[in-house]
């Protein structure tokens, strides 16, 4: 079975060329991203390997049904870029629902840590000798509330770090889970009480812009908003807005709402001409990371497992009920 991967990077290779070795999976790897313009490298391929920004709407659905392929194996645990609508009945969806719940939550503290105690800046100014601590002042984790909304894998295990912080956790969830052992309130309540908010569900219709004018509005001043979940949860407009007037004190951004123009590749050399991103960085308590929470070994490793076992259960007739993404099981949320 010859399976084409796009938006491919060096070290998603050896991950999968190790996993698929012992398999009858003929591998290609792109390095272009999968949409419109680029469908038709899949013509001749049974399946195609996605990644997050990669553009899978019902056009690119259509296409590849044409062109014969039968499977969509997302990388990734997060669907929002492909028309699942759309597939039903034309190709079978699969995806890696968690690979490392740790690695995304531990970036996630990572990225709060660095913008409450500025270890960001103060590595550069030291690596000059520059022993000041003038704006380095942050603020003790320890006492502070932190609001999760989303309480599914990775929600719930960056509530337990921030427990072993001494925080004390609100969250929301619209589907709550009564033995989290988390104290759920409506999401107005932790609006107003969260002194930190971190995003951790899906990308839907609802909760598209989730973090809005209006919700912002609700929130404590200086509060601190991460995201490491997907970026069209916030409305970038609003939050920069909530950042000049210092309603927001800072923001933890691994994710961005048009990042699929420019995450994973090198723009250092060139004037990136999207003024909001430009405008987030530029600012002192704003850190961008580019959608990298995933990154760690072991979740490479995990991703190319069950991305290769999910390819090669599906064309042995038995594919895997758990990581299939049907449109029946998903159409509600
Ligand atoms: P999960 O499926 O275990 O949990 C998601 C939670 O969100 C569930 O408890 C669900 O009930 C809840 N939810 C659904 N609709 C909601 C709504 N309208 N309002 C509030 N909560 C709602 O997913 P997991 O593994 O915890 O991942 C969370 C998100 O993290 C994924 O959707 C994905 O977008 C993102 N992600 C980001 C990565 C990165 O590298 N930055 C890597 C992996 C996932």
């Amino acid at each position: 079975m010859r399976i084409a991967f796009f938006d491919t990077k060096p070290y998603d290779i050896p991950g999968f060329e190790q996993f698929a070795a012992v398999t009858d999976l003929e591998l290609k790897f792109f390095e272009t991203k999968l949409n419109a313009d680029t469908v038709s490298l899949a013509a001749g391929y049974d399946a195609v390997c996605v990644f997050v920004n990669d553009t899978v709407n019902e056009e690119v659905v259509n296409r590849l049904h044409e062109l014969g392929v039968k499977a969509i194996a997302l990388r990734c645990a997060g669907f929002n870029n492909v028309d699942i609508k759309a597939a039903a009945g034309k190709l079978r969806v699969f995806r890696v629902p968690a690979y490392s719940p740790y690695a995304v939550a531990e970036h996630a503290m990572a990225l709060l840590l660095t913008i409450t105690r500025r270890t960001h800046k103060a590595y550069l100014r030291t690596r000059n000798f520059d022993f000041s601590l003038n704006g380095f002042a942050g603020f003790d984790l320890h006492g502070k509330t932190v609001g999760l909304i989303g309480t599914g894998k990775i929600g719930r295990i960056f509530g337990d770090i921030c427990k072993g912080f001494g925080m004390k956790i609100l969250a929301y969830d619209k589907f709550p889970n009564p033995n989290a052992g988390l104290e759920y309130v409506e999401l107005d309540e932790l609006f107003a009480k969260s002194d930190i908010i971190s995003l951790h569900c899906p990308l839907t219709e609802e909760t598209h812009h989730l973090i809005n004018a209006e919700s912002i509005k609700l929130m404590k001043p200086t509060v601190t908003i991460i995201n490491t979940s997907r970026g069209g949860l916030i409305n970038t407009y609003d939050l920069i807005q909530g950042l000049k007037q210092k309603k927001v004190g800072a923001a933890c951004l691994d994710v961005y709402e048009e990042e699929g123009d420019f995450f994973y590749e090198d723009f250092s050399g060139h004037i990136v001409r999207d003024d909001k991103l430009v405008r987030l960085i530029s600012m002192p308590n704003v850190l961008v990371t580019s959608h990298q929470a995933f990154l760690t070994e072991e979740a490479l490793s995990n991703i190319a497992e069950t991305t290769v076992d999910n390819l090669k259960r599906f064309f042995n007739g038995d594919p895997n009920p758990t990581t299939e993404v049907r449109y029946e099981d998903v159409a509600h949320i």
